[in-house]
């Protein structure tokens, strides 16, 4: 019986299929019958999964939380087949999205459009939200959406389609296409570590290279051997760790850079939520490289005190210049400048008044360029005193001379040049 009211839906969905391009669904007595029509129709079921299912014991309660979760993502996903974000709309239909990712696109299209890019190639694509924005909303012209996994190509083709743009669509091993063509820009968006694309998307970029990392614990020191395998520097996790992982990305895309004698500038680096993001303008010759390698250095921090120094080479670990503790060597890692305010700020002209994105950047663009920051709080409870008002330690380190502001890295972050006395003192004094 159920076979027959089965076959019966089938059939009507099939026909129901021929006169409509999005997916059709139909709820039978055994699941869900999907029925797609794209060039050719193809038939995929998607179970319920019940607690009775024979190859499970349902008293498995990983098993009960497991079919719980996939049920709530089925009927999500069978709830809302169209998403909009930005000047688009997509399905996502299995492959990755995140929307707590929709501010790293929002800034990414605004750079895109503030570069006045010509050609992007979003190698690691999944929907193809990142590029189909880029195409659309910065204008940019020759687009390449890639992605190696042909369920997601299939859906890259469908999203582009429903939004008519006319973009390159390719299903190739990201590390494949990159060694194989260049791009003017070329954008890495991967799962976790950028590490493994690194080599490949510093071939293939002609004048951009953009980066996001979500495998912050590595970079930023949590997990140690997983960040030096993966970015052949040691991190160190310190009060200003998040400045330490974007620096120990930029340190090692700074490498693979100039082994193929290239030099990079960072234009714009942030820390946000879970991952690090930096864009890289890439600059041709071996001058460009070696200028490029004289950025790169240490850092020498005393876990006793969090006092800081940089160095340009790996000296052996010594006393704290503050209070004589032993220290811990953190690199190599990028010790240049990590924001180009100029660029910075067109970039921001392209982002709504009091967005998310724009106040990001605003801070971005405003932050002293010198390497870490110290953490108002810490001072503080180390000095045993109440904290001040932040904006007040910064005011009076400018006061005595010295550069100082706020940070995007951490709310309660001073960015200076000033030793670590001077911002106790800063901290310790009082206005009238
Ligand atoms: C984090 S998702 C990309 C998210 C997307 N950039 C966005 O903004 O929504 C990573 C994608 O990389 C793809 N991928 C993983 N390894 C790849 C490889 N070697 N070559 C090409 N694509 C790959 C996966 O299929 C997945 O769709």
């Amino acid at each position: 019986m159920h076979l027959q009211l089965d076959a019966i839906l089938l059939v009507i969905l099939l026909f129901s299929s021929l006169f409509n391009d999005n997916i059709t669904f139909g709820f039978s007595l055994f699941g869900v019958i999907r029925v797609r029509r794209s060039n050719k129709i193809s038939i995929r079921f998607i179970p319920e999964i019940t607690l009775e299912d024979a190859s499970h014991s349902p008293r498995d309660e990983s098993y009960r939380k497991w079919a719980k979760d996939y049920n709530h993502q089925k009927s999500i996903l069978m709830r809302m087949p169209q998403m909009e974000e930005g000047a688009v709309t997509f399905e996502i239909d299995g492959a990755f999205y995140n929307p707590k990712m929709k501010l790293n696109r929002e800034i990414c299209v605004a750079m895109a459009a503030a570069l006045d890019l010509g050609e992007y190639l979003d190698a690691l694509s999944a929907s193809g939200i990142r590029g189909m924005r880029v195409a659309r909303e910065a204008g940019v012209r020759r687009v390449t959406l890639n992605d190696v996994s042909p369920r997601a190509h299939e859906l890259i083709m469908k999203n582009l389609g429903r939004n008519g743009l006319e973009c390159e669509a390719t299903c190739r091993n990201a590390n494949a296409l990159m060694h194989e063509r260049r791009f003017q820009a070329v954008d890495l968006d991967p799962f976790g570590s950028p590490s493994p694309f690194l080599a490949a998307a510093s071939r293939s970029a002609l004048s951009y290279l953009f980066v996001t990392a979500t495998d912050t614990a590595p970079l930023c020191g949590a997990h140690l051997n997983s960040g030096i395998r993966k970015y052949l520097a040691r991190p160190l996790r310190t009060d200003y760790h998040r400045e330490m992982g974007a620096r120990i990305l930029l340190g090692l895309s700074a490498r693979e850079l100039a082994r193929l004698d290239k030099g990079m500038e960072p234009l714009l680096t942030h820390v946000t939520d879970h991952y690090v993001r930096v864009y890289l303008r890439v600059r041709k010759g071996a001058k460009a490289a070696d200028d490029c390698l004289s950025g790169m250095g240490y850092v020498e921090h005393c876990p006793s005190c969090g006092c800081f120094v940089t160095r340009k080479g790996p000296e052996p670990e010594g006393n704290c210049s503050h209070c004589q503790a032993r220290t811990i060597l953190a690199g190599p890692l990028w010790l240049g400048k990590i924001q180009a305010k100029e660029t910075i700020l067109t970039a921001m002209q392209r982002l709504d008044e009091g967005c998310r994105a724009r106040r990001l950047l605003e801070i971005c663009a405003a932050e002293e360029d010198v390497p870490m920051y110290y953490d108002h709080h810490s001072i503080c409870e180390r000095l045993n005193i109440t904290p001040g008002r932040i904006d007040d330690v910064v005011q009076r380190l400018r006061d005595r001379g010295h550069r100082a502001s706020r940070t995007h890295f951490c709310g309660l972050g001073i960015k200076t040049d000033a030793p670590l006395v001077q911002v106790e003192e800063a901290s310790k004094a009082r206005d009238p």
